[in-house]
Formats: C-alpha cells, structure tokens, sequence
C-alpha cells in the first residue's frame, strides 16, 4: 500500500516523514515529489481542518492514491488569536520565517510575559476511496522576548515550552514530536487510521482471494 503526503514545504515534510514512519509498517509513503505534475494547491479554507481537506481531497483526485496532510496555524492570545490561519504569510505574501518572526516579536514588544501565551494547533486529514478523517493537535506554550535555537524551522525558534523549558527550535527533531501539536495530532490520527487501513488490508486480501 502507499500514501502521499499532500505537502510541499520540506521542512512539514521531514517531520511528517519521520512521525508516519515510526507509525506505519507495509505502507510506501510518497511525497509530492513523486508526483511533479501537483502544482500549487490552493488554500483558500476558513479553518485550519478546511485547509488539511482541500489539500487530501485535491490531491488524491489528481494521484488516486490515500493521501495525508497538514495544516498548522499559530494563535497568539493578546493578538486575538492572530495569525492563526495566515500564519505563513503574517509579514506578507512571499515572506520568509525571519519576516514572520521578527514582525510576530515586534508586535508583541509591549506585552508581558504572563500575557505571551500562545497555541500552535495542526489539523491532519486522510482521504482514500471511501473514508475522510480529521485529527487535531495543540501545544500550548508562550511567545519568547528572542529568538533562540537553531532546529525546526517557521517560529520554532520564539515558541517555548514552558513544560520543556526549552523553545522548539531548541529540540532535535524526537524532542520535538513529544511535543509538538504535529506531534500530537499524528498521534491522535493513528487512533482511527491504524484500525480502517488494517480493514483496507483485509478486504484487499478478500477481493485477491
Ligand atoms: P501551513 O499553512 O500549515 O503550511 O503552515 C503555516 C506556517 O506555520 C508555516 O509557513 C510556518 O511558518 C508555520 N509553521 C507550521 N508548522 C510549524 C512548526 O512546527 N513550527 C513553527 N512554525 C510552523
């Protein structure tokens, strides 16, 4: 069996990689690279799960092939919740990770720290033939005054774990998963899809049969 993993930022991607890896055996994971003819897809959803959905659904109807994806937001608490689902391009469209952090801290100068809370929340969807899943995962933590940490990627370096003590991009990437709202949603995923690709695999043996 394969599925794709419906991503083209290769930093998602090494760390979905790896987590699915652990999880899956029998299964050929596949990435957009496998599949050039995938262009740009566009996520024009109001919610992280509508944005993980567009992804599956596009890509499995252009591949025909199970798919995985993931959208992630950060929410900020003394901003609203903002970024949240425009936190790739907070500095504006065609920003780089520095952009967004160096434009996340400065809005933030004047805020203390017991007001520097923030969640990062991935939503991983699965599509094949007859099943589409949803899972969510958060981690709660806090905006840090600087960067710091050179792992990860994307606001890693200013997002702190106070349960760690450390910022994301302080931890290799294994730390990380532990934490992580990827993480936790890959984990939260496997709940369901584990038992219904075991049943893919049994009809699958039945039909052959
Ligand atoms: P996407 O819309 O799911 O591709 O992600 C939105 C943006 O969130 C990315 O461009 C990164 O800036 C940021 N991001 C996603 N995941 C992480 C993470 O695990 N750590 C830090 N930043 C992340």
């Amino acid at each position: 069996m394969e599925i794709v993993i419906a991503t083209h930022n290769n930093d998602k991607l090494k760390e979905l990689l790896k987590a699915f890896d652990s999880h899956f055996s029998g299964i050929d994971l596949l990435t957009l690279n496998d599949f050039p003819e995938v262009g740009e897809i566009i996520e024009d959803g109001k919610t992280l799960e509508q944005n993980a959905l567009i992804k599956v659904r596009e890509v499995f109807n252009l591949t025909g092939i199970p798919c995985l994806s993931d959208d992630t937001g950060l929410e900020v608490d003394a901003l609203n919740g903002a970024p949240g689902v425009y936190t790739a391009r907070y500095a504006g469209e065609g920003c780089s990770y520095y952009d967004n952090v160096c434009k996340l801290l400065e809005d933030m100068q004047t805020i203390p720290a017991p007001n520097r809370t923030a969640k990062f929340k991935t939503v991983i969807a699965y599509k094949d033939e007859t099943t589409e899943m949803t899972a969510e995962g958060i981690a709660e933590g806090s905006i840090s005054r600087a960067s710091s940490g050179d792992f990860g990627f994307g606001y890693d370096p200013i997002f702190f774990i106070p349960e760690a003590r450390k910022t994301f991009a302080e931890m290799n990437i294994d730390e990380k998963e532990i934490y992580s709202h990827r993480g936790k949603a890959i984990r939260a995923i496997m709940n369901t899809l584990i038992p219904h690709l075991e049943q893919v695999r049994q009809m699958t043996k039945k039909e052959k049969a």
